[in-house]
């Protein structure tokens, strides 16, 4: 399975920060917010992945993850979104580099705190259809939102105004090579964009959406408290995996050397 990042788009909802740099390069706690969905597929084992990026500062993408080595990647591929057309035209460009094969999508601006390696293995297995992860929120009306009927998700809703479920799709999608026909057959929504959501439900209608919920936190980082919220995360569980280091060095140095 191949693995894509998608980092465009105009970050108008963190202005000023994204006025003179792409929301992507922005800091959550002690590293840049594109260092978290690399991540995230690198970890799951995924070691060719696509970087879409656009506007002014694609050039420091470049300059900032080079070949992603210091990902274990084996390359790092960009492609560059002309405008701003939504989440599935930025997905378009993916087609040359999916070359046929299953991929796993992640926004550039979504933080997962635990692996998704189960849900690649899972998926590689199936390699077809579309699975969708889900996280309850409190706030569902501002993600895409599953609507449930008799346990089965029969529709999924763009920023509803009166959320059906208290379920967000996150923003980590996995797709069939049939994903770029289907994105040729979408139409711009009421916010000109082509919609992620549209695509999923491209795969609902013919029965081939299933979906899992997600373990541990989650949270995307393009607005003003979304960003401060995934700061707070990073920050905790980088001052937790310090403190059980140094726990367990602690252990190790109090064993008794028997010679
Ligand atoms: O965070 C999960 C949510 O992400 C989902 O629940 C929604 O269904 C999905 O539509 C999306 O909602 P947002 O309104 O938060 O998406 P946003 O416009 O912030 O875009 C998310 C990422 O997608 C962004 O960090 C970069 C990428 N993107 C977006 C656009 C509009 C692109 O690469 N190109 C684009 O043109």
């Amino acid at each position: 399975m191949k693995g894509v990042v998608l980092a465009g788009g105009l970050g108008s909802r963190l202005h000023p920060l994204t006025k003179i740099t792409n929301k992507h390069l922005l800091p959550v706690y002690n590293e840049p917010m594109v260092y978290f969905p690399i991540r995230t597929l690198a970890e799951a084992g995924i070691r060719e992945i696509l970087l879409v990026t656009g506007g002014q500062n694609a050039g420091d993408f470049l300059r900032l993850l080079g070949n992603g080595e210091s990902f274990g990647l084996r390359q790092l591929n960009y492609a560059y979104q002309v405008g701003e057309g939504g989440i599935a035209d930025a997905l378009r460009l993916a087609e040359p580099f999916a070359d046929g094969d299953p991929i796993c999508v992640v926004l550039g601006d979504n933080l997962v705190e635990k692996s998704i390696a189960r849900h690649v293995e899972q998926f590689r297995q199936r390699g077809e259809g579309a699975h969708i992860l889900l996280k309850e929120v409190s706030d569902p009306s501002r993600f895409g939102v599953p609507v449930f009927e008799e346990g089965r998700i029969v529709r999924v809703e763009e920023k509803p105004e009166k959320p059906a479920s208290p379920y967000a799709v996150i923003g980590v999608y996995f797709y069939d090579s049939s994903v770029f026909e289907r994105i040729s057959r979408l139409r711009p929504s009421g916010r000109g964009e082509l919609e992620i959501t549209e695509l999923n439900n491209s795969y609902l209608a013919e029965g081939k959406l299933t979906h899992s919920v997600l373990d541990g936190w989650w949270t995307d980082a393009g607005t003003f408290e979304s960003l401060l919220l995934a700061t707070n995360l990073v920050a905790e569980s980088v001052t937790r995996k310090e403190q059980e280091k140094n726990e367990s060095s602690r252990r190790l140095e109090a064993v008794p050397i028997h010679s």
